[in-house]
C-alpha cells in the first residue's frame, strides 16, 4: 500500500524550478536551511552570469526588494557615495584603538531639490542597499522629493551591503551591531553629511527638516528615532514598522491564513495536521514513508523535514502590487495545492487519528502537495549533495563578511528582536507542522553566534530593548505608520489587533492598505496614474501629511517668541 506512493513518487519528475529565492529563506521561514541556502545562493550568481545582460527589476519571478551582493542594478544612475561612519556610539562599547570610523555608503538624488527643501533620508535595513535604489528612481523617495522640492538618500545600514565596521563576522566583531547604533549612525549621518555638489547648503537638521522613511525592521527604526531624537527627525513614516519585538512570533502564519485563498489554507491545515499525526506515530517505515512521498527521502530529523514544507510560504510576503516586481510563487503554489489530481491512490490510513472523513480526495490533493515540495523544493538540492546538507539546520558555520547576507539579521534577531516564526499553539489551525517550535527556530542563535571574549548572545532575545521605547502603543507627532491588511508582519505592528485602536490625523496618520502585505507603499510606477487606485491613495495621503509636517517647519520662525507653543509642537 505505502509502497504505491513510492511509486507515484518514482514516476514524477523533478522540475527545475525558480520558484525559491536564496533571500527568501533567510527571514520568512521558520529555520534557516544553510546549505540549501548556498546552494541557492551560487546557482542564482550562476544564473546572473549567464543573463548578465538581460538583467532587470522585471525578472518573472522575483521576490520584491531582493538584494544580494551579486545582483546589483547595473541599470541605475545613481553612484554610491561613501560616509565616514563612528565605528561606536556607545562608550561602553568603543570602537578598536586606531580604527575609529568606517565608510558607509549612501546615494541621493538631488534632481529634484528646491532652496529651503527638506531631505527624506531612506533606511535600507537589514539588506544590500542597492535592492532599495529602486525607491529612488520610482518608489516613495522620488514622490516625495518631487512633490516637495526634496532630497532622496537611500543609507545603507552598518553590516549589510558593503558597510562594515569590521573585517570578519565573529560573535565579538557583531558587538556593534544594536538597533540603536543603527539608528545613532543615521543621526550622526544627518548632522554632519555634506553631499557632493551641495556644498554650499546648509543640511544640518536645525536648518534643514530630515524626514525618515523606512519598510519593516527599517520602519521600526525610523519610529524610535522619531521617538528618541526628534529633535533630528522632523517627520518619520514608518511603513510595516514592526515597534514591537516577539519572541515566539507565531502570529506570522495568521494573515496567510484569513488573507489567502480558502480552499488552499483548509487544504494545508488539514494536510498538516495529517503529516504531523503520521509523525507522531514514530514508526520509522511510515516516517520514510511520508518523507520519500514529498521527495525527501534523506532528511534525517522529522522537524527539519517539516521545516522544509514551510519554505513555499514565505512567499505570501513577497507578493507585490507591482507584477513586475512581485512574487508569484505563492499564487502558483496555491494552484497547485487545489488542482483537481489525477492520481487515483489506494491507501488504507484509517488507523491514523484525525484522518479527514473522505480519505480519497483527502488523499488526491495530498499527492499535489506532495509532488509540488519534490519538484520545487526537494529538487532545488542539487544532485549528488546529501539532503541533510540541503535542508539540515545543524550548522551554521562561516566568519567572512560574505556571510552577512544570513548571519547579520540572524544576529540582530538573536540578540534583540526575536520573531521565532513556528506553529500557533494548541487549539489554533496550524499551516506548519506543531513541531516547529520557538526553540527550534532559535537554534541557530547558539549555533551560529558562540561566545566570544568581548560578546555573546543571549539566551532569549532580550526584546525589552525594543519594547521599552513604546511597543504596539509606539506614537509620536509627525510619526506615520502604514501597514497593509494581509502583512504577515502586522501583528508586530501597531495595526496589531493587540493595539489600541488609534484614528487616523494629519499629525498621526495610521493608514491600512486594504490587502497589501508588506510596505506595499515603498514601490511605485512613474506613471503613478497606473498604479492600483489603494496604492495612489496611500501615495496620495503621504505627500499630504508629509506637505502639512512641511508647513509646520515654515511656520517654525513666528513661533520662536513663544516658547510653550514650541514645545508643544515637538
Ligand atoms: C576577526 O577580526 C578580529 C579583529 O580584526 C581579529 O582579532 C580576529 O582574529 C578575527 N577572527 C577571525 C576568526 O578571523
Ligand atoms: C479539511 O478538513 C475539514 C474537517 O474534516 C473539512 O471540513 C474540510 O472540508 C477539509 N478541507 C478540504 C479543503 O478538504
Ligand atoms: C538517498 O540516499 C540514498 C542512499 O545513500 C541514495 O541512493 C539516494 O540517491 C538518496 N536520495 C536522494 C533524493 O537524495
Ligand atoms: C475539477 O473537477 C471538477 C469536477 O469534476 C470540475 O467541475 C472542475 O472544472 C475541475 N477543475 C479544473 C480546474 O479542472
Ligand atoms: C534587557 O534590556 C533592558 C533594556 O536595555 C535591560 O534593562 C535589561 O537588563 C536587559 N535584560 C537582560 C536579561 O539582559
Amino acid at each position: 500500500m505505502l509502497i504505491h506512493l513510492l511509486a507515484l513518487l518514482a514516476a514524477t519528475t523533478a522540475v527545475q524550478s525558480q520558484s525559491l529565492a536564496s533571500e527568501s529563506l533567510v527571514k520568512d521561514v521558520p529555520a534557516l536551511p544553510l546549505g540549501l541556502y548556498r546552494h541557492l545562493q551560487s546557482a542564482e550568481a550562476a544564473q546572473r552570469r549567464a543573463d548578465e545582460s538581460e538583467y532587470a527589476i522585471s525578472a518573472p519571478d522575483q521576490i520584491p526588494f531582493l538584494s544580494n551582493p551579486l545582483q546589483k542594478p547595473s541599470s541605475s544612475r545613481f553612484r554610491p557615495h561613501l560616509f565616514d561612519q563612528l565605528v561606536s556610539h556607545d562608550p561602553d562599547v568603543p570602537a578598536p584603538s586606531g580604527s575609529p570610523t568606517f565608510q558607509q555608503r549612501y546615494w541621493f538624488d538631488a534632481s529634484h531639490y528646491r532652496k529651503g527643501g527638506p531631505v527624506y533620508l531612506l533606511d535600507a535595513g537589514e539588506t544590500d542597499a542597492t535592492g532599495r535604489l529602486l525607491f529612488l528612481e520610482s518608489g516613495i523617495l522620488k514622490i516625495l522629493s518631487e512633490a516637495t522640492g526634496g532630497i532622496g538618500i537611500v543609507f545603507e545600514h552598518r553590516y549589510y551591503g558593503e558597510s562594515f565596521p569590521v573585517k570578519n563576522l565573529t560573535t565579538d566583531s557583531y558587538r556593534f551591531l544594536t538597533t540603536l547604533q543603527s539608528i545613532q549612525d543615521s543621526n550622526y549621518f544627518a548632522e554632519n553629511v555634506v553631499l557632493p555638489g551641495l556644498e554650499d547648503v546648509d543640511l544640518h537638521p536645525k536648518k534643514t527638516p530630515w524626514i525618515r522613511y523606512g519598510g519593516s525592521y527599517a520602519g521600526a527604526t525610523t519610529a524610535l528615532a522619531r521617538k528618541l531624537y526628534p529633535e533630528i527627525w522632523w517627520g518619520g513614516l514608518a511603513s510595516s514598522a514592526v515597534t514591537t519585538a516577539i519572541v515566539d512570533f507565531w502570529e506570522y502564519y495568521v494573515p496567510i491564513q484569513e488573507h489567502a485563498p480558502k480552499e488552499c489554507i483548509s487544504q494545508l491545515e488539514n494536510h498538516t495536521a495529517a503529516i504531523d499525526s503520521i509523525l507522531a506515530v514514530k514508526n520509522s517505515f511510515l516516517t520514510s514513508s511520508l518523507k520519500s512521498y514529498f521527495g525527501l527521502p534523506n532528511v534525517t530529523s522529522d522537524v527539519d523535514f517539516a521545516n522544509a514544507l514551510t519554505l513555499p510560504l514565505g512567499s505570501w510576503q513577497a507578493r507585490n502590487w507591482d507584477p513586475k516586481v512581485g512574487s508569484k510563487t505563492f499564487h502558483r503554489f496555491c494552484e497547485a495545492l487545489t488542482a483537481n489530481s489525477t492520481s487515483s491512490l489506494d491507501l488504507d490510513l484509517d488507523f491514523l487519528p484525525k484522518w479527514p472523513s473522505n480519505p480519497r480526495k483527502q488523499l488526491a490533493a495530498f499527492s499535489n502537495y506532495a509532488t509540488y515540495v519534490k519538484e520545487h523544493i526537494a529538487s532545488r538540492c542539487p544532485e549528488g549533495v546529501a539532503q541533510d546538507d540541503c535542508f539540515g539546520t545543524d550548522l551554521y558555520e562561516g566568519d567572512g563578511i560574505e556571510e552577512a547576507p544570513w548571519k547579520s539579521w540572524a544576529y540582530q534577531f538573536c540578540t534583540e528582536w526575536g520573531y521565532f516564526i513556528g506553529a500557533a499553539p494548541k487549539g489554533h489551525p496550524t499551516i506548519v507542522s506543531r513541531l516547529i517550535t520557538a526553540d527550534y527556530t532559535g537554534q541557530i542563535c547558539t549555533k551560529a553566534f558562540p561566545p566570544g571574549e568581548l560578546n555573546a548572545v543571549p539566551a532569549t532575545p532580550n526584546v525589552t530593548k525594543i519594547n521599552q521605547y513604546g511597543s504596539f502603543d509606539l506614537s509620536h507627532p509627525r510619526l506615520a505608520f502604514i501597514d497593509g491588511s494581509a502583512d504577515p508582519w502586522i501583528g508586530a505592528t501597531p495595526h496589531s489587533p493587540q493595539a489600541r485602536k488609534r484614528k487616523d490625523t494629519l499629525r498621526r496618520p495610521f493608514k491600512l492598505i486594504p490587502e497589501g502585505v508588506h510596505h506595499w507603499d515603498e514601490n511605485g510606477l512613474l506613471d503613478r496614474s497606473s498604479e492600483p487606485e489603494a496604492i495612489q491613495a496611500i501615495h496620495r495621503d503621504e505627500v499630504e501629511f508629509v506637505q502639512a509636517w512641511l508647513k509646520e517647519w515654515r511656520g517654525r520662525g513666528k513661533w520662536k517668541m513663544d516658547p510653550s507653543r514650541w514645545r508643544k509642537d515637538v
